[in-house]
């Protein structure tokens, strides 16, 4: 049976960190209270003009394609994960396409947030498993600093997320000790607005009850008007508890899934691989399936939330720092925005 496998994997970040300290400077918060609350540090900013999510993408996919021994030609398709793409549309993948210089590939951009990346993975290992695609780039990339509420305001997320970028290379493989033994997606919508960025987008909520009275001049407004800017609408909005709640839930449930369809335990596991939403949740899931230490992989100290560049991110450091070898069992989670949530289980 064929299976995919990560045949390359690289990272980037912005050079530019940010402290707890420096974020004072905007907002009313300090740094006991985001240590405390999230375990974060620091984390990274793009430079406002000449990074974007796709430019830092295109660093990460470098590193990853080398090491997977391959040049940007041989890629046969793209998977792009973020929620802050450089234009509302067309997405990231494109522009990442162009700025490679790969051939007329088709490029698909998830937006799944949180969860994207390993989204993004699980969509990558089907085309692999049928045997359409040999050499596919999956990349999860983030810009968030360019979209948050740096005033008081939006201080229960703005500490929260930073920027990055990271990327694999998937390839078929037949060795039977080796690859993607499974992914497991969930969504359950119910709580949509619990973790969302309302606008700009066309639900127009906010004018329901009055529409009749606009013209269409007015109507076209609609899609992003001063007032909603004035409301801070036009950033992340997010009931911070209630997504904590569902989170230390659903994560130990998916990651136990991935184990049980595998037959593996969770004392089988030699890392784990959580999305970096919150240290305090992965601290949870650890005592909640008794994991040791040295099997959770944790870097939010240092960038933050990166939502669907967290996973790589982590993934590659971890393998950067010799923590991951061959044959390996790696699993992969994570929860967010939607809510969605996904596990990929994997022999390295
Ligand atoms: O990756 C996507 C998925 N997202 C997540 O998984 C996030 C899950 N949630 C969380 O990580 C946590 O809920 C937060 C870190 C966002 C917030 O921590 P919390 O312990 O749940 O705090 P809270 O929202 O209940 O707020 C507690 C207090 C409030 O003040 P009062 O009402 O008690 O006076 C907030 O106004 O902390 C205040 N607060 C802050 N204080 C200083 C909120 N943000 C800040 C801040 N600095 N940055």
């Amino acid at each position: 049976m064929v299976r995919s496998k990560i045949a390359g994997i690289g990272m980037y970040v912005p050079s530019n960190v940010v402290t707890n300290n420096d974020l004072t400077k905007y907002m009313d918060t300090n740094d006991e209270w985001i240590q405390e609350r999230t375990g974060i540090k620091e984390r990274r900013y793009a430079h406002r003009t000449e990074e974007t999510t796709t430019t830092m993408g295109v660093e990460a996919a470098k590193v990853a394609i080398e090491r997977a021994g391959i040049t940007p030609q041989d890629i046969d398709f793209i998977v792009f994960a973020t929620l802050s793409p450089d234009y509302y549309f067309p997405g990231c993948g494109v522009l990442l396409q162009r700025a490679m210089k790969m051939k007329q590939v088709g490029a698909l951009d998830v937006r799944n947030q949180c969860s994207g990346f390993v989204y993004a993975v699980s969509v990558a290992d089907q085309f692999i498993k049928t045997g359409m695609y040999k050499n596919i780039l999956v990349v999860g990339a983030e810009k968030h600093s360019f979209g948050l509420d740096f005033s008081t305001r939006g201080r229960n997320i703005s500490v929260i997320f930073g920027d990055g970028a990271g990327a694999v290379v998937l390839q078929p493989t037949a060795d039977e000790n080796r690859g993607i033994l499974s992914t497991h997606l969930h969504s359950d919508g119910s709580d949509a607005e619990i973790l969302a960025m309302y606008n700009p987008g066309t639900h127009a909520n906010h004018w329901k009850e009055n529409l009749a009275s606009f013209n269409d001049t007015e109507i076209a407004d609609m899609f992003m008007s001063h007032a909603m800017i004035d409301n801070a609408e036009n950033f992340p909005n997010m009931d911070g508890p209630a997504v904590f709640k569902t989170a230390v839930v659903k994560f130990p449930e998916v990651i136990m899934e991935a184990l049980t369809a595998n037959g593996y335990q969770a004392t089988d596991l030699k890392l784990l691989i959580p999305h970096q939403a919150n240290l305090r949740i992965a601290q949870f899931v650890q005592q909640k399936l008794k994991l040791r230490d040295d099997q959770v992989y944790n870097n939010i100290q240092k960038y933050g939330n990166t939502t669907a560049a967290s996973v790589p991110i982590a993934l590659c450091e971890a393998w950067e720092a010799g923590k991951i070898n061959e044959g390996d069992l790696v699993c992969l989670a994570a929860f967010g925005s939607g809510f969605t949530w996904a596990s990929a289980l994997l022999k390295w």
